[in-house]
């Protein structure tokens, strides 16, 4: 099937304004961090939460419970790994699905757009994890090397919850 340029479907949010600078979650100081301020009821909240973690001299443990560390059931888990740095990945919106990012280990950068605003959050430690609400768009890049990204998810997955093309995402805001 042939698509010309304007039915290609827009993987990618058309970046404006000047780059704001990027949101490190190695400097979070606070157990809680608003990326786009503390509105609305909690869930539709875009924030980097950290996650309990038990260090001892065996090493570190960071556990995360549903309902509890994340606002919703965790009804699936899953992971991007042997990721190439020049990758980018994402690149959707969800309709219904809520979903913690974490980087487990190494680091990447999660590009956000709520149709308001944007901004970059590089994810770089594992106690620290992005609390995306649905309908916000994503896109991850910039993956270091042998870094893991895990990702606990609120529904199964279903390619019906997907927007893939930006423009999609943005008119069901309207
Ligand atoms: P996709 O959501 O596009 O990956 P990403 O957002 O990380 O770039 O999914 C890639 C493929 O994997 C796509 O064909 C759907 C499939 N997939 C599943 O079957 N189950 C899942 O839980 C996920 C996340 C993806």
């Amino acid at each position: 099937m042939h698509h010309d340029e304007s039915n290609a479907i827009i993987s990618s949010a058309p970046r404006t304004g000047s780059t704001p600078s990027l949101v490190y979650a190695s400097s979070l100081t606070e157990d809680v961090f608003y990326i786009f301020g503390n509105t609305g009821d909690n869930i539709s909240n875009i924030k980097l939460v950290r996650l309990p973690t038990v260090p001892d001299y065996r090493g570190s443990l960071t556990f995360i419970e549903g309902n509890r560390h994340v606002p919703f059931d965790i009804a699936r888990v899953y992971y991007l790994y042997d990721i190439p740095h020049t990758a980018t990945r994402g690149g959707h919106a969800h309709k219904e699905l809520h979903q913690l990012i974490i980087a487990v280990s190494g680091s990447f950068d999660v590009f956000i757009d709520n149709g308001r605003e944007q901004r970059t959050v590089r994810l770089d430690k594992p106690n620290v994890g992005l609390l995306l609400c649905s309908k916000t768009w994503r896109e991850l890049e910039n993956f270091s090397s042998g870094s893991v990204c895990v990702v606990l998810a609120s529904i199964p997955y279903e390619e019906s919850d997907y927007y893939r093309d930006y423009r999609d995402f943005i008119r069901s805001l309207k």
